[in-house]
């Protein structure tokens, strides 16, 4: 239990009335599109642009939060009709990778969780049978993308946002008692808390491995700033994911190392609670990522509820610094915009920085659940 004090909470109470409203009149206008950003205040369709998008089941996941804390159908059918729609994914094939997880967990896995609908299950099934099939034995790892050409050979390459696909592999050996996909998972997780986290607590994004014969090859900047440098997203895949790897095993070195990253983490928040696209970017330009801060603040809230009354306020207070900063500076509470966060940034070296990306919308919201001990847990 976190108990929150009494303005906290009331805080919270504020912040779920104004995404109820939000949500209310948001969803019945996108209850026909799977969205990744918005423009111009409306919500693109990636059903009409990318169904294969690795970002496709926030939105989905969105709804199964607000159908939990709301009990209103039409969340329920939105969530539905996104789930069909990702179904053309497993036709197509080719467009698949390692983030089958953040696909079908917010989506399927969530549908079976809360209506035991058995179609779901199976979509979920299948997603984790592909994302085990990605594992390579001599590497210990699962690859994370297809591309196989001259100029970019990623058969030996994982990524730290894998740690949040995991939950995926757990859920189907706890679902079939068969421990082949955690074994995977367990196994991908104890290669990335050597090969990723660094001795300070920061994170790599990539890691090349010898596809053939195992061990380490080099490392990349990926999203972030340079090869050596710590984006922040990345940093927080690897807090709540080894978060996450510790509620399903129980290993405590998941959990520690999950502190770890949460320590350099919080050591890095500036005073003004706004987070960087990379701890180590340059003072100038100063971009921003909110989405980092929204996922930080789930996995902070998590390590809080897993460790003792002493330790678990300074986890509490970083993740409420960080959400108070979004909810007063970075969310768009006006119900003509479809986006709720502004300023996520999709990486350092890319054109879509600084605009509304549906994961950030999808954590906030989590994070807000959480804090209210009304969580629909999708991992
Ligand atoms: N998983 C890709 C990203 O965080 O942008």
């Amino acid at each position: 239990m976190l108990n929150l004090l009494k303005d906290n909470q009331n805080w919270v109470e504020n912040v779920i009335a104004k995404l109820t409203a939000k949500m209310d009149a948001v969803s019945e206008r996108s209850k026909t599109k799977i969205p990744y950003t918005t423009k111009n205040g409306k919500h693109d369709n990636q059903i009409e642009t990318d169904i294969n998008w690795w970002t496709n089941g926030f939105w989905g996941g969105m709804m199964w939060l607000m159908y939990h804390e709301t009990g209103a159908p039409n969340y329920k059918e939105i969530a539905n009709f996104t789930e069909d729609a990702l179904d053309l994914c497993f036709h197509q094939f080719y467009g698949l990778h390692h983030d089958v997880g953040f696909m079908w967990l917010p989506t399927s896995v969530a549908n079976y969780k809360v209506t035991g609908n058995s179609e779901s299950r199976k979509r979920a099934m299948h997603a984790a049978n592909l994302l085990a099939g990605r594992f390579n034995l001599a590497g210990g790892f699962i690859r994370a993308w297809n591309d196989d050409t001259a100029s970019e050979d990623t058969r030996g390459w994982a990524i730290v946002d894998c740690m949040m696909n995991l939950p995926l592999l757990y859920w189907a050996s706890e679902e079939t008692k068969d421990p082949r996909y955690a074994q995977i998972a367990i196994k991908h997780a104890d290669t990335a808390l050597e090969a990723f986290i660094r001795p300070d607590g920061s994170v790599n994004h990539i890691v090349e491995f010898d596809p053939f014969h195992g061990g380490v090859v080099r490392t990349y900047g990926g999203q972030g700033y340079e090869e050596g440098s710590s984006w922040t997203r990345g940093q927080t895949w690897a807090l709540y994911g080894f978060m996450m790897s510790y509620m399903h095993t129980g290993k405590q070195k998941y959990l520690q190392a999950a502190k770890r990253v949460a320590h350099y983490f919080m050591a890095n928040i500036p005073d003004n609670g706004v987070i960087p696209i990379d701890f180590r970017q340059p003072k100038d330009p100063a971009y921003e990522d909110s989405t980092a801060a929204a996922i930080a603040a789930c996995g902070l809230i998590e390590i809080a509820k897993a460790v003792g009354e002493y330790e678990k306020d300074v986890y509490v207070n970083a993740a409420l610094k960080l959400l108070k900063t979004l909810d007063a500076s970075y969310c768009d509470w006006t119900t003509d915009s479809d986006h709720l966060l502004m300023k996520g940034s999709a990486a350092y070296h890319h054109q879509d920085i600084h605009i509304s990306i549906i994961y950030g919308d999808y954590y906030f919201m989590e994070a807000i659940f959480k804090l209210k001990g009304n969580d629909l847990f999708l991992w």
